[in-house]
């Protein structure tokens, strides 16, 4: 074992926190229309808003001119965010079009903030972190066409702070076999594809377990009375990158044959601290009369009722993972057992997010402080 764990390989080295990929800090609802979204993501301070047509736009919170925060004071005008410092106006492209004080907006095409590339999809806004925000360099795969086809409306929540928290802590527990006994108390029953890179990139285990109900309650009189309810499961799980992990769970007849899709997104709020949310879908399968009532009656169909169920129950289970994840330590010469799951092999397929210009010797599990986000126009110097 010792003779693979070298520790001198880099992606045995701390990690960075601030890795490059898609990532989503923010839920559809948290953008209003009309309304500036403050937020911090990766340690930068950034603004959302939505443009004219609706569409979510995210630019740096410091205006480009001199400096004043957008998200406080700002305001949406016409789709535009209006600074409060000098009355900038700036599209959903970044570009200052227009200034309530500016005789001629020629004069304003110098004064842009680059966007960053946003996708809204699965209730969820998703943005590309990586070496250049214009071009992301992988793409998104919930974009696809009928990735959600057959699949309820996905809902989500507020989600859970986890501080503080390495982002590579929770996708690396997906393939960390024996965390799924000691944490969850799921059992195991047998593993149908290990942990491993799949074809289409990502790294995927496929497993039989069974659930048991409250099994993770500090009260006794909780965890006994679970025990009447265990659910047998086929686990599909991918991770797509250190921000992202895609889930089909396929429950047993007893449960009625259900299948949920959960996506479970991780995103660092700076330099120590991450936060978890996940997001759920059950497949459509309820048709006839009953159905059809709900759904005209409630507004909703059984699977969006289960989709809720689920997400509760999903981002409760959290609660034995975030007891580890805010306490733990990254080792970069752990001693792993062969029950544990490829963790040298995954940690290799981490490094390909990592930034090319990241230090882990220098930087300690830090992050590389990102590089200026625009320049003051030479006039303004
Ligand atoms: S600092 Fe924003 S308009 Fe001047
Ligand atoms: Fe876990």
């Amino acid at each position: 074992m010792a003779s693979v764990l070298n520790a001198t390989k880099r992606y045995m080295r701390p990690p960075p926190q601030y890795a490059h990929d898609w990532f989503s800090p923010l839920r559809s609802v948290d953008v209003i229309a009309g309304q500036i979204t403050k937020f911090t993501f990766m340690g930068n301070e950034l603004v959302a808003f939505r443009d004219a047509s609706g569409k979510v736009v995210v630019l740096d919170a410091h205006c480009p001119h001199f400096g004043a925060h957008r998200g406080v004071g700002g305001r949406i005008e016409d789709g535009c965010l209006r600074c409060p410092f000098h009355g900038l106006h700036f599209d959903g492209e970044g570009q200052c079009v227009k200034g309530d004080f500016v005789s001629d907006p020629r004069s304003l095409r110098h004064i842009k903030s680059q966007p960053w590339t946003v996708h809204e999809v699965a209730s969820s806004i998703f943005i590309w972190h990586g070496v250049d925000r214009a071009r992301p360099a992988r793409p998104l795969r919930f974009i696809e066409p009928d990735f959600f086809a057959g699949w309820s409306t996905p809902v989500t929540n507020a989600g859970r702070p986890l501080a503080p928290t390495n982002i590579f802590f929770p996708t690396e527990n997906i393939i960390d076999i024996q965390h799924f006994y000691a944490v969850h108390n799921w059992t195991v029953n047998s593993i149908e594809q290990h942990p491993a890179e799949a074809p289409d990139g990502s790294f995927r285990a496929i497993m039989h377990m069974t659930f048991r109900g409250g099994a993770q309650s500090p009260y006794a009189l909780v965890r006994r009375l679970g025990k009447a309810y265990t659910s047998a499961f086929d686990f599909n799980i991918a991770v797509l990158g250190p921000g992202m992990a895609l889930s089909r769970a396929k429950l047993g007849p007893d449960q009625g044959d259900l299948e949920l899709m959960s996506i479970i997104l991780i995103t660092p709020t700076n330099l120590t601290d991450c936060h978890i949310r996940v997001v759920s879908s059950v497949k459509q399968r309820f048709e006839g009369r009953l159905a059809k009532l709900a759904r005209r009656v409630l507004g909703v169909s059984p699977e969006d009722i289960l989709a809720r169920v689920f997400l509760a129950i999903a981002t409760k289970d959290f609660d034995g993972d975030e007891m580890i994840w805010t306490n733990r330590r990254h080792l970069q010469n752990p001693k792993p057992l062969p029950d544990d799951g490829p963790i040298v092999a995954y940690r290799k397929w981490c490094e390909r997010f990592w930034p090319p210009d990241y230090l882990p010797d220098l930087h300690a599990g830090q992050a590389v402080a990102d590089p200026p986000e625009y320049s003051l126009p030479a006039s303004a110097s």
